[in-house]
């Protein structure tokens, strides 16, 4: 039997050695799914005490349903900060970060690094899945540094695949099962395996194969897509409020055309993906010579949001004759998670410190202040503030304030979330008006 009969018999009987490498925000819903799909899973993260927490039972993300699945099946889980004990895996799965510098390059040196240090230690015949999205072409460069580093040979002592994770935050648990998934090998032998492995856990019908370009480009085709879209019901939101005219109203008057489905506008775009993975497409096509307008500029419309928004309030907090304070409700940056990563809040919250507006923040799911005044309950936040902005609709904070006594509060709703409070406020602001 060759290596490839090995290893594809060894997956296909479930009986695979799988690494996980990063246990994220991505890493850990997958080596829990993993784990809980019956495959022998090991967990490795350079992060000291994010380990010892998870070794302690602590899971340091809020997603819905995930705490459940880890009280059954996190124990399974063999985690580890260092790479000593992974010579045995058969698939290693790549959940690592991929980062865009200050000036909107790509950064793939986490997989290079985690790259370099497999290739010490791996034995023939194992299967590299990345699911971080990479700039394309960057599977390709890692598969060839893989055989550099580690002296195998592609397609007879290891295979390499692009399978990159499209969970929606918030729902990361719902659709680990559901989604759509992309087994893009840099091989025809590579595609085959990964759709395979990944058939083991997930719904065959679900798993398409490609090749690594082509998945580098859907994954990173997809975010940018949305950006964009975004961007547009944003740049309406600016046009708006220029016009004078409800932004909400355009649009939902707009939206009863049969091919019309504008997004709703808001406090712009955060989070780990949206911002950079624009970037990376247009600077993977950039290196081979191409040029983009139109992904840089819905960038630069979602970028503007919260300076738009601070600068609506700034000017409700110079028309107040006394003194106001500013409350921020919700810190993260989208309704219910805890993930802060490129908040609009917290983007919002240093456009207004930086033009010395006092501002308290509350978000029942965030610990952090950033700075800010941090309210212990979201009573005390409405108490001391007398501009009130629903920044992130967690239902908590949505379910709180529809039972509370806002009559004397100026309160502003840049995403539309509660129109219903402008008879209950003593005046209602929406994006645009
Ligand atoms: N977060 C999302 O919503 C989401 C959704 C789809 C895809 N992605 C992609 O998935 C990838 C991971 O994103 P994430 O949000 O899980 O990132 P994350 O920062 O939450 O997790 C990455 C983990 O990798 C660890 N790490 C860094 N270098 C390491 C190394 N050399 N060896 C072992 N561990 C190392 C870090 O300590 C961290 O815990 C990114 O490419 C991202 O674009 C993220």
């Amino acid at each position: 039997m060759t290596r490839y009969d090995d290893l594809l018999k060894s997956i296909k009987k479930k009986e695979a050695d799988v690494s996980i490498i990063g246990i994220g925000y991505i890493g850990l819903p997958t080596a829990l799914f993993y784990a809980m799909r019956g495959m022998k899973v090991r967990g490795i993260d350079t992060n000291q005490s994010l380990i010892d927490g998870l070794k302690k039972g602590v899971i340091p993300i809020h997603e819905e349903g995930l705490s459940d699945i880890a009280k059954e099946h996190l124990s399974k889980i063999q985690l580890a900060n260092s790479y000593d004990n992974v010579g045995e895996t058969d698939v290693f799965v790549l959940c690592l970060p991929s980062p865009i510098d200050e000036s909107g390059k790509p950064v793939i040196r986490y997989l290079e690094h985690a790259i370099r240090d497999i290739a010490k230690v791996s034995k023939k015949g194992c299967l590299i899945l990345v699911e971080s999205t990479v700039p394309v072409g960057t599977t390709e460069l890692l598969a060839q540094l893989f055989a550099k580093e580690s002296g195998f040979k592609p397609d007879t002592d290891f295979w390499f695949a692009h399978c990159p994770e499209r969970v929606l935050p918030g729902k990361v648990v719902e659709e680990m099962d559901t989604n759509h998934r992309l087994a893009g090998g840099t091989s025809e032998a590579s595609t085959e395996l990964a759709v395979v492995f990944l058939s083991q856990i997930f719904k065959t019908n679900l798993v398409h194969p490609t090749t690594a370009s082509v998945s580098e480009a859907a994954k990173l085709a997809e975010n940018a897509f949305r950006d964009t879209n975004i961007a547009y019901a944003n740049e309406l939101a600016k046009l708006c409020t220029t016009l004078a005219i409800d932004v909400s109203e355009v649009i939902k008057l707009a939206n009863l055309h049969p091919r019309v489905d504008i997004l709703s506008p808001g406090l712009g775009v955060g989070g780990y993906c949206f911002p950079k993975d624009g970037w990376i497409l247009v600077e993977s096509a950039r290196k081979k010579g191409g040029s983009a307008e139109l992904i840089p500029a819905a960038r630069h419309v979602n970028d503007s949001m919260p300076w738009h928004v601070a600068k609506r309030i700034r000017e409700i907090v110079l028309d107040c004759t006394a003194k106001a304070t500013v409350g921020l409700l919700g810190l993260a940056y989208k309704e219910n998670v805890s993930d802060t990563r490129n908040s609009p809040t917290v983007e919002l919250l240093q456009a207004l410190t930086s033009t010395d507006v006092d501002v308290i923040v509350y978000d029942p799911l965030v610990d952090e202040g950033f700075g800010a005044k941090q309210a212990d309950s979201m009573d005390e936040l409405l108490k001391i503030s007398d501009i009130v902005v629903l920044c992130v609709g967690h239902n908590q904070i949505i379910k709180d304030l529809e039972t509370s006594d806002l009559a004397e509060k100026v309160f502003v709703d840049p995403r539309n979330l509660l129109p219903k409070m402008r008879s209950k406020v003593k005046k209602y602001v929406g994006l645009s008006i």
